[in-house]
């Protein structure tokens, strides 16, 4: 039996799907891969080295599964892990990083915060964007330890969620920042609780449709030959597939089904 062509996504959990969903509309008849890696989230506090290693054996996986292009759904393994994957892996791969130049242009104020992992923050990738975009604009960073772990968690207006959510703003808000980057593919599902803490004129911006144009634009430049998927989608995890599949049927959709990854990759 033939397997058609896929796209593979990976993240630290579920925030990745937040991405997956753009792919799904700009590219509806793909076949696609999902893998959370919700045994090892999250990856904000871990070193890069063992993400950069997690990366690999995820996009391992998803290449024996047929995967021919790889999306990196997710900050803080394309800041640990972008680089190597590409030199090792002869197939596209598509990473993202917070959304600073789009922010950069839609600020009225001049200030933007960005909302990120700490790995994320920490990386010399983001270094590298701030140097370049930092002297237009005044951009205020924030770690956010444990906001992934509310969303892995289903709590998305939870007290506890709210709680982290206006700590996390405060010192950004109180800066006068009118734009506020999600630099963190979990964020985009905690918006609405965002919106009610900062208010409704706050520019909320994050780069999920700006990578699944990229995606689309690397395969028609780079595949032009390949045949397009049953437009299936499919789920993994390295977690437990009974909560998974519990989280994803809210996130994505009410009979989403999460299998658990072979044991050589967990
Ligand atoms: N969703 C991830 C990101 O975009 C990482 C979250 C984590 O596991 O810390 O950065």
């Amino acid at each position: 039996m033939s397997v058609s062509s896929a796209i593979g996504v990976f993240d630290s959990g579920v925030g990745g799907l937040s991405v997956l969903h753009h792919i799904r509309q700009t590219l509806p008849h793909e076949r696609l891969i999902y893998v959370a890696d919700s045994g090892h989230v999250p990856y904000g506090d871990k070193p890069p080295a063992y993400i950069e290693q997690r990366s690999h054996t995820l996009t391992r996986f998803l290449i024996e599964q047929g995967a021919d292009a790889i999306v990196i759904a997710c900050n803080t393994a394309t800041a640990a892990a972008v680089a190597s994957l590409r030199s090792q892996f002869n197939i596209p791969v598509v990473g993202m990083e917070p959304a600073v130049k789009p922010a950069v242009a839609a600020t009225k104020n001049g200030v933007v915060g960005v909302l990120a992992t700490v790995g994320t923050l920490e990386s010399a990738r983001f270094a590298a964007l701030l140097e370049r975009y930092g002297e237009e604009v005044e951009i205020v960073t924030q770690g956010c330890p444990g906001l992934v772990e509310q969303v892995e968690l289903g709590e998305l207006d939870s007290a506890r969620t709210r709680a982290l959510v206006e700590r996390y703003t405060a010192p950004l808000l109180a800066r006068g920042a009118d734009t506020l980057i999600l630099g963190c593919t979990h964020y985009p599902f905690l918006a609405p609780l965002i919106r009610a803490v900062a208010g409704n004129d706050i520019a909320l911006i994050d780069t999920g449709a700006a990578v699944a144009r990229q995606l689309q634009r690397r395969i028609q430049a780079e595949l032009p030959e390949r045949q397009t998927g049953d437009a299936s989608v499919q789920f993994f995890t390295s977690g437990d597939a009974a909560q998974a599949t519990r989280i994803m049927s809210v996130l994505w959709d009410a009979n989403t089904q999460a299998r658990q990854l072979p044991r050589e990759s967990m």
